[in-house]
């Protein structure tokens, strides 16, 4: 696997899906895979879980790793181009990939979207001149449209909870005080639309993704009709993507909060989120502290999901 971007770059999500069992029965099984090779991370925004679960995936097949925080500690990175560069930014990412390229083997990035521009966003523009111009194989710890390594390990823990072949799986809209990225919304629903589960989203109107993630999902403006029998509830927080309000916070209405009252019209479903989560706000403590969230399994495939993508890579290099 030369990069990994999106669903499409599994070759076969389900043997993935099996790959990733495997390796949660023995993670060190290929630990000598990576001797002498090195992962350079790049990180353009903040992390808990991706910093440290990409990074133990890493340790387990054996690579050396080295973490670049970009705007701590390194020269700031132009990333437009044609600008004349007479501000605050001494480097252009043109000539710091292939720099950063030289140190390395694989290169994982984390650019979230500005949510300024809807088309310098949706163009990947960030990870794409990473894609371009390092020579390596390159991967996305959450780029700007979709965060691929997350939704691995949604899709990882689903598989290990469900109690029917075929669960109900619930995207649902939640409040947060600041516009936040589609990103993990968009990715969600890309890999849910590529399994055959039953998979509804719903949001306040104006909160529509972009139609190439809804795909052939159903869209409910209704939260609690949504709801009805979900087997998974995954909450999640996202900013508008329409139009001239790209970026926008519409609505902070605390009805959409996924509590007890909510929860009661599932089918005894299970709470999923990303993580980081604002209680109270996109969640009650009651939910994500009761026996049914999984926001802890979830976070723990992380791991899981890194191993098996640097797994991959190491193995076409
Ligand atoms: N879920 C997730 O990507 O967490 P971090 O932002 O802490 O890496």
């Amino acid at each position: 696997m030369k990069k990994f971007t999106c669903v499409a770059d599994l070759k076969n999500l389900s043997e993935s899906v099996k790959e990733a069992f495997e390796i949660k029965k023995d993670r060190y099984q290929f630990d000598t895979l990576g001797k002498n090779k090195t992962l350079l991370m790049i990180f353009f925004n903040s992390s808990l879980r991706t910093r440290l679960s990409t990074q133990k995936a890493a340790l387990n097949l054996g690579m050396n790793v080295m973490v670049l925080d970009v705007n701590q500690g390194a020269w700031k990175l132009e990333t437009e181009r044609g600008v004349v560069m007479n501000g605050d930014k001494p480097e252009h990412l043109v000539e710091a990939i292939p720099v950063m390229g030289c140190y390395c083997d694989v290169i994982g990035v984390r650019s979230f979207a500005q949510l300024k521009d809807r088309e310098f966003d949706y163009n990947e523009t960030i990870i794409n001149q990473f894609i371009k111009h390092s020579g390596k194989p390159v991967f996305s710890m959450e780029a700007a449209t979709r965060h691929p390594l997350q939704s691995f390990a949604d899709l990882i823990t689903i598989e290990e909870y469900k109690k029917q072949e075929r669960p109900k799986v619930v995207l649902s809209w939640a409040p947060h005080p600041n516009a936040l990225p589609q990103a993990v919304p968009n990715s969600f629903a890309e890999w849910m639309n590529a399994t055959d589960y039953e998979f509804v989203i719903t949001h306040p109107e104006g909160y529509e993704l972009a139609p190439e993630f809804v795909g052939g999902a159903v869209v409910e403006y209704d939260q609690m009709k949504a709801l009805e029998g979900a087997d998974f509830v995954y909450a999640k927080n996202w900013s508008t993507y329409a139009g001239d309000n790209y970026g926008k916070v519409l609505s902070k209405d605390r009805a959409w909060t996924i509590s007890a009252e909510h929860m009661k019209v599932t089918n005894n479903a299970y709470f999923m989120h990303c993580l980081p989560v604002r209680r109270n706000m996109i969640v009650t403590d009651d939910v994500i502290e009761s026996p049914q969230s999984l926001v802890i399994p979830e976070a723990a495939n992380r791991e899981i999901s890194a191993t098996v993508v640097l797994k991959n890579i190491i193995e076409s290099l």
